[in-house]
Order: structure tokens, then C-alpha cells, then sequence
């Protein structure tokens, strides 16, 4: 650890202990229960998503002393059942020439005992830029860790220099994997033409890369794609990406930022044209999801609950409470019916010890933290949140919608909507101020934050032919 790494260490501590000391009721009123939330500063994306000698380890985009956002470390905390997390600290800092404007996203390795952590250092360089073509320097950077908790000294593995000619400064996230004694990395970039393509390398050695060749779309998708991922899923090859700059097609792409998939045919290694994105998310907060394979053989997926640049359309109240922003739900990952289908991991529903069955119309007041599943084969079916936030299905219409009534409730969030077939049923997961849609076994999810008052948990279901069940823990 370097000098400017314990200063961090020591300021990030002080500030904890002063929080604790004030620790105030309205504190703690919009926190998570079972979902990985910063204990102070801002959160962004996942990172270095893995399960090490048996604990599950989360790192995320973390700027500790800057609600708003700010200087970006590596946040780190860790679960044995993917729903109660413990901080444990921030491990990687901004403390090297290569990195001192941001450690940036990245991913982890799990080899032979040590933890491989791969990030972006970033650099901002002093002078008029316009920090896309100059002014802005983006490593490759390795840090291993060998007990979970502490990295040993950064390696700088890549430069702009070793990256294609015809790209901007912007190229980061590497995602890192290994598949028959290969490792692969994947990383997001913009190119001079601003376009948003996925960089593909090899390494036979975790250190030493080449390039191999890009996946790109034919069509216009954005100036940039961030924080990419690749995997094989249910016989498929799944490309994962968060492109900026796609325009709004009626219902699709409404987010400022979008996060999408698609199936890549045949050998990925040399790169390829991309086509026929799918949204994984039809709410207002949802970007940068990373995987990684559990031990166990799931494919579990963490995104970011938030939207980057959203602060002027909707925000979150609790930055004055010191903290903004939260990570979506754990969740299982397969394809049924050719769809990528999302549900929350299997542990949330042992979580539950306490539910109650009905029939038709319910109504009543709701746990901070608790589940509703409900089936249907009704004509229509409303459901009603804290009063203001409304999600309804019109069999005629084929459309979901999630619609915020009450602009308070919604911190300036409107209206989303997505055309669904046929809605059988739905898993809606309410974890304090947070709600997490997941439509027909996943095969359609919708994310958002909300902020009801403390007393205004409430539900009130319309549906005729609606069957439910309500689950918490007691
Ligand atoms: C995505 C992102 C990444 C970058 C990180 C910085 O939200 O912009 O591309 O590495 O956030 O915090």
C-alpha cells in the first residue's frame, strides 16, 4: 500500500466513524434491506463480480466523500447468500499516475487462489481538451489480491498505444474470462467516428494481450458502448453491452442510456457484425449489468439501479442523507423460448418465512421489504404502489406499463412501457425504495427506484382473475 493509498484509507475510515456518530432516523429511512447500496457516497457500475473461496464478493464504482458522484475508487462488499451484504472497505483507490483520475470499471478472475482484478485507470490531463480525441488517457490495469480483502501492487498492462489506431481516448471496462486455457478480454470503446464498438483480446499469459477484432453494428447504435460482458448461456453466446447515444424507437430505448444483449453465431473469437439487441431492462434505472458464473454453475447478473446523466429528468432524494444509489438484485440468468430470462436468485424465496394467499381485488398496507407474485388470465390487471407509482397490462393494448402518477413518489421519473405478448404472471420485489418488475419467469423485467413516505407503503390490486401471494420475512 502506498503513501497516498493509506491517506484514502484513513480519510474513508474518519469519515465512516462520523457518520456512524450521527447515524440519524431519516439516514437509514430509504435504505436497502437485501440489496448492495453504498454505506456512504455514490455507487455506480458492478465490478469484479465473483464468488472466492466461498464467499460472493461485489466491487462496484464507488466515490465515497461525493453523494453526487465524484473521484471513483473500487467499493467492495461480500455475501454468503447473495442478499445480505457487508462492506468491507475500498480496496482500490486513485493512487498512481495511471489511475489517479478514476479507477474505472472493471472485472474479476478467480485463478489458482488469487483474485485477478482488472480495471481502467483513468487520467484526465491538464490543458484544453475535449478529453474524447485528446486529453484523456485509459489504461489497462491488473491488481491481485490473494486473500480477498487487500491487492498487491498495480500492473500496468495496456495503453492507448496498444489499442487500434481509429479509436478515441475512450476505451475501458475490460471483462475478463477464460475459456479451453484462453483468456479473453472484452472492452467497450468509441471510435473516431463515433461509434460504439466491443474490443476483443487474447492472452495466453493474463498479462501480455492481442488484438483480435471488434463487434460492431452495421446499423447506427450509439457513439459508445460501455461496460461490455460475454458468456455462454443455455447454448448461446450472450454479448451484453450499455450503449450511449441510441435514439427512441416508440417504446423501446427511453432511457438516456440504454443496456442491451444479443446472441452472437458461431465462433465469437475473431469479432463480428451484431444485430437484433434486446433491452434488459424496461424501467428508469438500470445500466452496466455484469455477470459471473457461480460455483454452483449460475449465470448471475448484478446491474447498476441508477442512470448516469439523468440528474436534470429524475434523481434520488437520498443524496442529502450522504449515499445515492443501489445495484439491482442478484439475479439467475437463463433462456427459455430463444428469450434471456432474469429472476432473482433462488435464495430470495427461502428468504421469505411469512406469505398470505388471495383471490381477486387485495388491498392493504405493505412491508417496506417484501414481495407480491401474482398470476393472471384476466381481461386487465392494475396494481397500485405507495399510492403514485401504477403498473398495468391491457390484454387488447399488449402492453406493460410502469407509470408514476405521483411526481414526488417518482423523484421526476414519468412513464416506461414495453409491448408483452401475454402476461401470465409477475414477481414484483419492493425493497424499500426500490421495485424490481420481473414479468412472465423474466422473460421482461422493469426497474426503478421510488420514494414512498414512511407510512405510505400500500398496495391496492385490480384484477378480476388475479391470484396472488404476499411474501416477507418476519
Ligand atoms: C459506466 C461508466 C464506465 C466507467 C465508469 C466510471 O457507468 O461510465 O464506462 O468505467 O462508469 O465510473
Amino acid at each position: 500500500m502506498n503513501a497516498l493509498h493509506h491517506l484514502w484509507k484513513q480519510l474513508l475510515e474518519r469519515e465512516l466513524e462520523q457518520r456512524a456518530g450521527e447515524a440519524a432516523e431519516a439516514e437509514v429511512r430509504w435504505r436497502p434491506r437485501l440489496h448492495i447500496a453504498p454505506p456512504i457516497g455514490w455507487l455506480n457500475d458492478p465490478n469484479g463480480l465473483c464468488q472466492y473461496q466461498g464467499l460472493y464478493h461485489a466491487f462496484y464504482q464507488f466515490s465515497p466523500f461525493q453523494p453526487e458522484g465524484g473521484l471513483k475508487f473500487w467499493g467492495h462488499c461480500t455475501s454468503r447468500d447473495l442478499l445480505h451484504w457487508t462492506f468491507e472497505g475500498a480496496p482500490l483507490a486513485p493512487d498512481q499516475p495511471e489511475d489517479c483520475h478514476g479507477v474505472y470499471s472493471g472485472s474479476a478472475l478467480v485463478e489458482n487462489g488469487s483474485m485477478h482484478l482488472y480495471y481502467t485507470g483513468n487520467v484526465k490531463e491538464t490543458g484544453d481538451h475535449d478529453f474524447i480525441n485528446t486529453g484523456r488517457r485509459s489504461s489497462t490495469m491488473l491488481a491481485i489480491s490473494r486473500d480477498g480483502r487487500t491487492v498487491e501492487a498495480k500492473e500496468l498492462l495496456m495503453t492507448q498505444n496498444d489499442y487500434p489506431a481509429d479509436l478515441t481516448c475512450h476505451v475501458r471496462d475490460p471483462k475478463i474470462w477464460k475459456q479451453e486455457g484462453i483468456y479473453y478480454m472484452v472492452q467497450g470503446a468509441r471510435t473516431k467516428e463515433n461509434k460504439g464498438v466491443i474490443l476483443l483480446f487474447s492472452s495466453e499469459d493474463k498479462r501480455h494481450w492481442r488484438y483480435l477484432g471488434r463487434f460492431e453494428s452495421k446499423e447506427d447504435f450509439g457513439y459508445m458502448w460501455e461496460c461490455p460482458d460475454l458468456y455462454e448461456l443455455d447454448g448461446q453466446t450472450v454479448l451484453s453491452i450499455s450503449p450511449q447515444g441510441v435514439k427512441a424507437e416508440g417504446l423501446k430505448y427511453a432511457n438516456l442510456y440504454q443496456s442491451v444483449t444479443c446472441f452472437l453465431e458461431g465462433d465469437f473469437c475473431k469479432g463480428a457484425q451484431v444485430k437484433d439487441f434486446r433491452e434488459l431492462d424496461g424501467g428508469f434505472d438500470f445500466y452496466a449489468p455484469q455477470t459471473f458464473l457461480g460455483d454452483d454453475g449460475r449465470r448471475i447478473q448484478i446491474a447498476w439501479m441508477g442512470m448516469p446523466d439523468v440528474e436534470e429528468l429524475y434523481t434520488n432524494p437520498t443524496v442529502k442523507d450522504g449515499w445515492q444509489h443501489m445495484m439491482t438484485i442478484p439475479r439467475e440468468l437463463s433462456i427459455q423460448n430463444g428469450v434471456l430470462c432474469q429472476n432473482p436468485v433462488r435464495e430470495l424465496e427461502h428468504w421469505w418465512n411469512c406469505s398470505h394467499s388471495f383471490v381477486g381485488d387485495f388491498e392493504g398496507a405493505i412491508e417496506p421489504c417484501c414481495e407480491l407474485a401474482l398470476s393472471t388470465e384476466g381481461e386487465a390487471l392494475e396494481v397500485i404502489l405507495a399510492g403514485g407509482l401504477r403498473l398495468r397490462y391491457q390484454r387488447d393494448e399488449k402492453i406493460f406499463r410502469m407509470e408514476f402518477t405521483d411526481s414526488l413518489l417518482g423523484a421526476g421519473r414519468t412513464t416506461r412501457g414495453r409491448e408483452v405478448e401475454d402476461l401470465k404472471s409477475l414477481r414484483i420485489l419492493i425493497d424499500v425504495s426500490s421495485v424490481e418488475v420481473f414479468l412472465n419467469n423474466g422473460s421482461d423485467v422493469f426497474t426503478t427506484r421510488f420514494y414512498p413516505e414512511e407510512h405510505a407503503y400500500t398496495v391496492k390490486i385490480h384484477g378480476p382473475d388475479c391470484r396472488g401471494t404476499y411474501y416477507i420475512h418476519s
